[in-house]
């Protein structure tokens, strides 16, 4: 089965072609630069820029699978979450290719493409049926349980999304946006030392990320900067290490399937290494917003007779992670 999906959710243009659950080409072109001026990521123009990428990146990706058209089966959409301009104008190419191909179209939540990011090039069987799943990116921060079909969120961010505060952070101290992997590669120098921050440690399974914001903000000219970016790396992983280590202890669950933009992160990764159990972390091309996790995911729900075909559909902006 040949796979177009597409993604627009936010600020990223990304294209991927799938020969059943294996990437066969992937494109992504990313606006980021494009609003940094703006200081943030602007609707009106994210949906414009989508536009006039998108055609020309299904053309490179299908050249690079040395594939046509008509030759694709079936069409992934992205539907939700996301900016609602952005993800109409990935819904509206997916409708049209379907319509002049007469080919089936699927729109796929965001969120649950992230969960099943960490198995794209692998048998969909691989999938444990319960898992602990930790979703981490710039919009969200959610601890959840999947039991076969069923996914339950247990935990979510009262504030701010962990990604959300490594960009705002960043930020604030001037490094540049986004500004999850520039506090990684600081981070990673053995000689700075990491200064003593607060690890916020909500009821339940929640967390919180304003406070560590703030924290920075206060401290900003009293910290050596390389110093207190270490430190917030440090508190800003281990509020979600402590969390899942909590739940796995209650719940007993031996399989933790972590994604979204944030599981790129090498300390995280280093930390849920020594954890015990099957770990199972999207790699860095997969973490971030891309469409293979979109194609991905619509080979598995439609193998697993999970995913029935809609006519129809229409973007979901608010979509959460248990909804179809
Ligand atoms: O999943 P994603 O691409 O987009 C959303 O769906 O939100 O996640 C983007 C987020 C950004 O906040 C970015 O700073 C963060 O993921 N990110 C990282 C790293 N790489 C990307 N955060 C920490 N460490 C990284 N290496
Ligand atoms: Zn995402």
């Amino acid at each position: 089965m040949k796979i177009l999906a597409i993604e627009t959710s936010f600020d990223d243009t990304s294209i991927a072609i799938l020969d059943d659950e294996n990437v066969i080409a992937m494109k992504t072109y990313s606006q980021a630069e494009k609003h940094l001026k703006f200081g943030g990521i602007v609707p009106e123009l994210a949906s414009r820029i989508h536009s006039q990428s998108i055609f020309s990146l299904i053309n490179l990706t299908c050249e690079d699978a040395n594939i046509k058209l008509k030759n694709i089966d079936k069409i992934a959409v992205t539907i939700g979450p996301g900016l609602v301009n952005t993800l109409q104008v990935g819904l509206i190419v997916a409708k049209t290719l379907s319509f002049s191909l007469s080919i089936p179209y699927y729109g796929i939540n965001h969120l649950q493409a992230h969960v099943y990011s960490p198995f794209i090039n692998k048998d969909c069987n691989e999938i444990p049926k319960k898992a602990i799943i930790l979703l981490v990116s710039g919009g969200h921060t959610i601890l959840a349980i999947k039991r076969h079909k069923n996914i339950k969120i247990v935990g979510e961010t009262m504030d701010d999304a962990v990604g959300e505060a490594f960009d705002k952070v960043a930020k604030l101290l001037g490094l540049g946006f986004p500004g999850g992997p520039i506090i990684d590669e600081i981070s990673k120098d053995k000689r700075i030392k990491t200064a003593e921050l607060p690890i916020p440690n909500l009821p339940k399974y929640n967390f919180s990320y304003s406070g560590l914001k703030s924290f920075v903000l206060n401290q900003k000219n009293k910290i050596d900067v390389n110093e207190l970016v270490k430190g917030f790396q440090f508190s800003a992983i281990k509020q979600l290490i402590n969390k899942l280590k909590k739940l796995q202890e209650e719940t007993k669950i031996m399989n933790i399937i972590v994604g979204g933009g944030v599981a790129a992160n090498s300390l995280l990764k280093e930390e849920i290494n020594k954890l015990e159990g099957n770990k199972y972390i999207s790699k860095s091309i997969y973490a971030t917003d891309n469409a293979a996790m979109i194609g991905y995911t619509a080979y598995y729900l439609i193998k697993n007779n999970l995913k029935s075909l809609k006519n129809n559909v229409d973007v979901i902006p608010r979509m959460k992670l248990d909804r179809n």
